[in-house]
């Protein structure tokens, strides 16, 4: 099984997609289909981690609403494989011999957990501890070598790094022996480019754009309409300075930094050419253009998600489609794990 190039990407269907996931994550899906054979999962399986606030029903509604919006930025079902997690059984499988593999040393490092279990740590699911494992196996089962993703998702990446190299370790004689050379799974290379790795919110420049933020006005949701857009950047917290003409004069600005990040990987440009522009303008003139802009760029992608949406059929056949074509690569890759650790299987 040689190695191929291959982009594989996940988005968890837990409601208020927003313009971080957009920003930090769709956009370079899109770009990248040019160039690579990708595989975008919607992660349900995840999702549940922590309790889904509407229940079952609400999780099929947010299944089908990041599966839309993935359609509606532009990702070609045909072309890439689009489809939900929970319907490829291998990542859970793959995730239990990789539980083997992972060290309880490592989970403990995560942020991500420590900022999502709170103080109530006893109280936490196993699987949100073991969240970072899965994502591992989201990645490996497709032996991807590509992962775009948002700044927040880093030290994951790094763990599956890790993981992959210690499984390539723990059973380097039986990988030989069955052919796969000095190693099985290549190690995942994250991709996170762009101005706006990490979209920060309108309320606090310091905290990062979320999906639970409590306040509507600190993120722009995918659905939102033009007024709403319009509303929120104009109600978005700045300080009183003109904006600078050089990035360096960004830096003790974080309100202004985001809202120029924001701008730049909107329009596709870097944030100096932005400066070049609005250097010395004042805010109300920014954010006028800002809003023309955003709304330009995000309402035909609410209409459409609107439109899929409403077309539940066509959405549900987007996703066992993907699914079939998913699961001929990582039933693959799962028979190969399968042999290299030792496990008798049907042939
Ligand atoms: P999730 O669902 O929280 O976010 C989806 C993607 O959006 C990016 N993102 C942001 N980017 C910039 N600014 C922000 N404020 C912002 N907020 C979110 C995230 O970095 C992510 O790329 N664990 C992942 C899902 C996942 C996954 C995977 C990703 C599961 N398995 C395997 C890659 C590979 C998550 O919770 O993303």
């Amino acid at each position: 099984m040689a190695i191929i190039e291959r982009v594989f990407s996940g988005v968890q269907p837990t409601g208020n997609l927003h313009l971080g996931n957009y920003l930090g994550a769709l956009v370079n899906f899109v770009k990248l289909q040019a160039t690579y054979n990708c595989l975008y999962c919607v992660v349900d399986l995840h999702a549940i981690t922590v309790p889904v606030p509407g229940g079952p029903d609400e999780l099929r509604r947010n299944i089908r609403e990041v599966t839309a919006a993935f359609i509606a930025s532009g990702i070609d079902p045909r072309k890439q494989i689009i489809f939900n997690q929970s319907q490829v059984p291998e990542h859970a499988e793959l995730t239990w011999v990789l539980n083997c593999v992972a060290r309880l040393g490592w989970l403990n490092r995560m942020t991500q957990f420590k900022e999502k279990a709170g103080k109530d740590r006893e109280n936490a699911s196993i699987g949100l501890y073991d969240y970072p494992v899965l994502m591992a196996a989201d990645i490996l089962v497709y032996r991807a070598t590509h992962v775009p993703v948002g700044e927040d998702q880093k030290q994951h990446l790094e763990l599956s790094r890790d993981i992959a190299q210690k499984f390539n370790n723990d059973f380097s004689e039986s990988i030989a022996a069955h052919g796969h050379g000095d190693k099985f799974f290549p190690l995942p290379e994250p991709v996170i480019t762009g101005p706006a790795t990490r979209v920060m919110s309108l309320r606090d420049g310091t905290k990062k754009m979320s999906k639970s933020d409590p306040s509507d006005y600190s993120r722009i949701n995918l659905t939102d309409d033009a007024d709403a857009i319009a509303q929120k950047i104009r109600k978005a917290k700045t300080d009183p300075e003109p904006l600078p003409s050089e990035e360096k004069g960004l830096e003790t600005r974080a309100e202004a930094d985001n809202l120029v990040g924001i701008y730049a990987a909107l329009a596709g440009k870097p944030k100096s050419e932005v400066l070049c522009e609005f250097g010395g303008a004042q805010f109300s003139g920014f954010k006028s253009n800002l809003v023309d802009l955003a709304v330009a760029k995000l309402s035909p992608i609410a209409a459409e998600m609107k439109r899929l949406t409403a077309d539940e059929g066509y959405v549900d056949s987007v996703l066992i489609d993907g699914a079939d074509r998913a699961r001929a690569i990582a039933s693959e890759t799962m028979d190969a794990v399968k042999d290299i650790v030792g496990f008798i299987r049907k042939r």
